[in-house]
């Protein structure tokens, strides 16, 4: 049986990270994975959904450059060659992720990674329940899939195709005239903002009475209403209840109402994916359906680690990325650990929103002492000069004990591009009077960070 150091179980961004720095480290590592290298994220995720958002971008330009002294005519969109450029976006990046492995003489196993018992030697795993391996280190990154609510005919529109999870609208080839996107979160918002840009009706059905989760409330409305602006229709307190063929049937307040669809996507949530590994061979603790880690992503069975969306905490890739270091560093017996306090987010739309730390709402939760600085995108005479009657802002939420930021709010271009800088000011601990000395270049829209403090 060939040993490794380390086995990792999927991969995607957890895993692929995993190995690489694992490879990289020189311990003798193999990475399983049953579908492709890159995961979620860039089969299915992250990717595809970007460089659809990058071509709905490109359209809208064309069509609405008239006040910037810009004008087209017979500007159309060809889903096609939008799904065709993905494709090829996706081979060229799970190409480079296969290049990763090899120059970091990592092995890859293809097929269902199974963990069957703890030995003296280590941990036996299967690969498609045929070939064994033995490592002494497992790193669990085995992802998350959509979640399918028990509605009334959910699952029987999946098959017809009626409805889709992320995997089946990011290889649409036809517009859907009307597309009916449950949930409101960050999927159901790219998503709708995508085919709302290229001509389809979108009606958004949230359960909750804001959209994008626990993005801060007044950042979420802006959203809501720029994109109200675009045309999506948003049935906000509603919990749908059936999903039958061409139309989508929701109650609100307590009365059943129902909304044509052509197709509809299902968007209300992820779940960590623990089918078929085989934790209970060698009782790996899972919660609510995910496997529970430490601070250095091991779980309650020693020298078995599980990093990514599996251990259901944050769901994201760069959180995937760093837990695998965590761990990749724990097995090294280098010191280091987890900390998810200054994590950025994302959400891709248009504008963009972008948040790291603690919101409004999560600050008056905890009782923190804090002021919040609040400016317009105004502020920039770059966001002046490249976008006509934006309504961003950036909002800014300090402690006042400590005197450092521990939250920062965009809505606006280049949120996704700024708010690492910001991460890093937070996770850095900087103090105020410290971060008013830092030089911002000019003009750029992440001035409006320093113009925030200088309000305060
Ligand atoms: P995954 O990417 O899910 O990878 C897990 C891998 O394990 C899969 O390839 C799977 O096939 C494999 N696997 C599972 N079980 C086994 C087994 N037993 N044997 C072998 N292989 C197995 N995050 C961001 O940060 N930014 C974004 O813009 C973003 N956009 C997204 C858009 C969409 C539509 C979706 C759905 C997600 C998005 N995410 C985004 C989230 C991101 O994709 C995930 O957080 C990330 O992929 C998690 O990485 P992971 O390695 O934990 O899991
Ligand atoms: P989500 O948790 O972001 O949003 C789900 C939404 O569905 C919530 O607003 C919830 O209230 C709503 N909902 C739940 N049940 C419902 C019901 N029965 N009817 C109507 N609404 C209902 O989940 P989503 O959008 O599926 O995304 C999953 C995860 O993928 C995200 O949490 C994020 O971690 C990751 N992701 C990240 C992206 C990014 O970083 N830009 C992009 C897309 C996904």
């Amino acid at each position: 049986m060939d040993k490794f150091d380390v086995i990792v179980i999927g991969g995607g961004p957890g895993g692929y990270l995993a190995a690489e720095r694992a490879g990289h480290a020189g311990l003798k590592t193999a990475v399983i994975e049953k579908r492709a290298l890159g995961g979620v994220c860039l089969n299915e995720g992250c990717v595809p959904s970007k460089t659809f958002l990058n071509s709905a971008k490109i359209y809208e330009h064309a069509l609405d450059g008239k006040v910037f002294g810009v004008t087209a005519e017979n500007v159309k969109i060809d889903q096609n060659v939008v799904v065709d450029r993905k494709n090829k976006v996706v081979a060229q990046l799970v190409g480079g992720v296969g290049m990763q492995m090899k120059a970091n003489h990592v092995t890859v196993l293809n097929g269902v990674g199974k963990i069957l018992s703890k030995t003296p030697d280590g941990f036996v795993v299967s690969v498609d329940g045929k070939d064994e391996y033995l490592a002494s280190k497992l790193i669990i990154s085995s992802g998350s899939t959509a979640f399918v609510p028990n509605i009334k005919g959910a699952k029987e529109s999946l098959e017809s195709g009626f409805a889709m999870t992320n995997r089946e609208i990011l290889d649409l080839r036809e517009i859907p005239k009307k597309l009916v996107v449950i949930g409101g979160g960050v999927i159901g918002l790219e998503m709708a903002s995508y085919f709302n840009s290229v001509g389809s009706d979108v009606t958004v059905i949230e359960a909750l009475n804001k959209i994008a989760g626990p993005t801060d409330s007044e950042i979420s409305n802006i959203l809501l209403k720029n994109y109200q602006k675009k045309g999506v229709d948003f049935r906000l307190s509603c919990s749908v209840t059936e999903i039958a063929d061409g139309k989508v049937v929701y109650t609100e307040n307590g009365e059943s109402k129902s909304v044509e669809a052509d197709k509809v996507l299902i968007a209300i949530g992820r779940r960590a994916f623990t089918a078929d590994l085989g934790l209970e061979n060698i009782g790996v603790y899972t919660e609510r359906g995910a496997i529970v880690t430490d601070e250095n992503m091991r779980t309650n069975v020693a020298g078995v680690y599980a990093t990514g969306d599996v251990n259901g905490k944050i769901m994201l890739a760069h959180t995937a990325y760093r837990e695998s270091e965590v761990a990749v560093n724990h097995i090294l017996g280098k010191k280091d650990k987890m900390r998810y306090e200054a994590i950025p987010s994302v959400i891709y739309t248009t504008p963009e929103v972008g948040s790291v730390g603690e919101t409004e709402d999560s600050a008056k939760a905890k009782g923190l002492d804090f002021k919040v600085a609040t400016v317009s995108m105004r502020f920039s005479g770059r966001y002046v000069a490249e976008v006509e009657n934006g309504d961003g802002i950036c909002k800014l939420i300090i402690d006042n004990k400590y005197n450092r930021l521990i939250g920062v709010h965009l809505i606006g271009s280049y949120a996704s591009e700024i708010i690492y800088g910001a991460a890093m000011m937070i996770e850095s601990e900087f103090k105020i009077d410290d971060i008013k000395e830092f030089v911002f270049p000019h003009p750029t829209v992440c001035e409006v960070i320093r113009e925030a403090l200088f309000t305060i």
